[in-house]
């Protein structure tokens, strides 16, 4: 299996608090890795590293093979894994849907023609070609999430970095994008609260806590209902009583 990312004890602080501290962990071929947390654990300042937008004081990274320290090395990392902001606002910055879309190719050398191109065919395959010539600080959260979505897939990225991307989605759309996203080859990290996604889409979880990572464990229970579960644990373990006590539950649940 190739490693597309791997940090070796990373350490990035920020306001002069540690925010990460020695945290370790790989991304090979094909996995998807969810990452969990409490809010303000780190799971976006996580993401933000692995493409240079952070800076580790110490520790190192490793992607698409190379050791990456400064800036010239992460643009060529941000070429290759696409990043869903957490925030569209911070991802959308064209007059127009159709413009967003078309930058990252765009940036990627493609020609105006081709990028317009490529821009129109991943918004019709999200079903959102009708959005195309939208002014797009006008449009709604879950429409800004979707062409959000859409601008990272059309760079067509080895890796895909989705920072909540079921954020403000309905039903119909968090289908679609499940289904899509289950679809692709790509090697992904997820951050997301959640777990019934995860659960289907991830093939491992880790858990950040007090800037450190600890492997999770994705599983259900059933109960009087049933509910899916997230916790830190080892693979071995079992629950027979209550599972509202597990002590390491991000969600509390
Ligand atoms: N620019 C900044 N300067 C100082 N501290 C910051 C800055 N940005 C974020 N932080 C702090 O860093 C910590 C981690 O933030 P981060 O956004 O990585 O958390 P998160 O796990 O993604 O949370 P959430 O689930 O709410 O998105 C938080 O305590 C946050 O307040
Ligand atoms: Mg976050």
């Amino acid at each position: 299996m190739s490693v597309l990312f791997a940090l070796d004890a990373v350490t990035v602080s920020r306001g002069g608090r540690r925010i990460l501290d020695g945290v370790s962990v790989t991304l090979e071929a094909g996995e998807r890795l969810a990452v969990v947390g409490a809010n303000g654990a780190g799971k976006t300042t996580l993401m933000r590293t692995l493409i240079g937008l952070e800076q580790a004081q110490s520790g190192s990274l490793t992607a698409f093979g190379k050791a990456r320290r400064c800036e010239r090395d992460f643009r060529e990392v941000r070429a290759k894994a696409g990043y869903l902001f957490q925030d569209p606002d911070d991802q959308l910055f064209c007059p127009t849907v159709v413009d967003d879309v078309a930058f990252g190719p765009l940036n990627l050398g493609a020609s105006q023609r081709e990028a317009g191109a490529l821009a129109r065919a991943t918004l019709a395959r999200f079903e959102l070609g009708h959005l195309a010539d939208r002014i797009t600080h006008r449009l709604s959260g879950g429409e800004k999430r979707l062409v959000s979505l859409a601008a990272v897939l059309a760079m067509a990225p080895e890796v895909l970095l989705l920072d909540e991307p079921t954020n403000a989605l309905d039903e119909v759309h968090h289908a679609r994008l499940l289904a899509i996203l289950a679809a692709l080859p790509t090697a992904m990290v997820i951050v997301s609260h959640e777990r019934a996604f995860l659960q289907r889409l991830a093939t491992r979880a880790v858990l950040l806590k007090d800037g450190r990572l600890q492997a999770a464990l994705i599983h259900e229970h059933q109960h009087t209902h049933e509910h899916l579960h997230i916790h830190a644990g080892d693979p071995g373990h079992s629950h027979h009583g209550d599972p509202f006590a597990v002590p390491d539950d991000p969600w509390g649940s």
